[in-house]
């Protein structure tokens, strides 16, 4: 399923002692059906603003989020979010975490154990199915919010941040995990992060924004081939741009 942003704008606005704040404007882009586009710009630029405006969770102040060419208007049901602060539910076992959707929706309970059980095996969360979040490493909470996500068989995945607070290596392992399943299931993915290295190694394209008042400053193509090499002479330049690109004119 093909996203398209169209002319996307944000503005909060002021009151007697504030004036309005431009967030963003003119945000427009398309991504194809099952390619993974990254956002990369610095703190504060509305990457998450951005996201929930899609995800059809706070209004924009113009422009427009089109699915396969149709307006979106609200939540969809085809559109999946992981966010970095979507915590478990820690009264929840993993395996109640991810058959939470399948719950809501009324699919039975033999069903949606069975469909959920997939997951923790897929997953590699053989033997903590019953185990609490809070017994959890970060690695493998993080798998459960996206397996709870990915159980609802989404269109299109929405990212914030999700492995911003993972160390070094748990992070690349879970980008490896990532690119695996989605090579398998080829979702339409929209990922926001902080860190260019991971934009460069997961993306076809990186969506690099500016500072406030937030605009498009390039649209990056990454044509590297699949498993990337983290330093090859691609990734290193597209790095390097990207980079030299957010530190603005020197
Ligand atoms: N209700 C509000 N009124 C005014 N400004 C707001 C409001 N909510 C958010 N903002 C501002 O919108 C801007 C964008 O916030 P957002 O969280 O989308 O940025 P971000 O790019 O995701 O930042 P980070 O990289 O730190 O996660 C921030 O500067 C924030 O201060
Ligand atoms: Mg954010």
């Amino acid at each position: 399923m093909s996203l398209d942003i169209s002319h996307l704008s944000k503005i909060h606005e002021g009151d007697a002692e504030q004036s309005d704040i431009r967030i963003f404007s003119d945000i427009t882009c398309r991504v194809e059906t099952g390619r993974f586009l990254s956002i990369v710009g610095p703190s504060g630029c509305g990457k998450t603003t951005l996201l929930r405006i899609i995800a059809g969770l706070e209004p924009a102040s113009g422009g427009q989020v089109l699915l396969d060419g149709e307006v979106v208007r609200g939540r969809d049901q085809r559109v999946g979010l992981v966010f970095q602060e979507y915590a478990l539910f820690p009264w929840r076992t993993a395996i109640r975490n991810i058959e939470m959707g399948p719950e809501i929706a009324g699919v039975p309970p033999d069903e949606r154990r069975a469909a959920a059980m997939q997951y923790i095996r897929a997953f590699d969360l053989n033997g903590f199915e019953h185990a609490y979040p809070k017994a959890l490493s970060g690695g493998m909470k993080q798998r459960v919010a996206i397996a709870r996500t990915l159980i609802m068989n989404p269109r299109v995945v929405l990212m914030d941040e999700p492995f911003g607070s993972l160390d070094s290596q748990t992070r690349n392992d879970l980008q490896n995990f990532l690119m695996t399943l989605w090579t398998r299931r080829k979702d339409t993915v929209l990922f926001v992060t902080h860190n260019v290295d991971e934009a460069v190694y997961l993306s076809d394209q990186i969506m690099v924004l500016s500072k406030k008042p937030t605009h498009i400053l390039k649209i990056f193509d990454v044509s590297a081939p699949r498993p990337r090499d983290r330093t090859s002479r691609e990734s290193n330049r597209v790095r390097k741009a990207i980079l030299d690109l957010l530190a603005g004119p020197s």
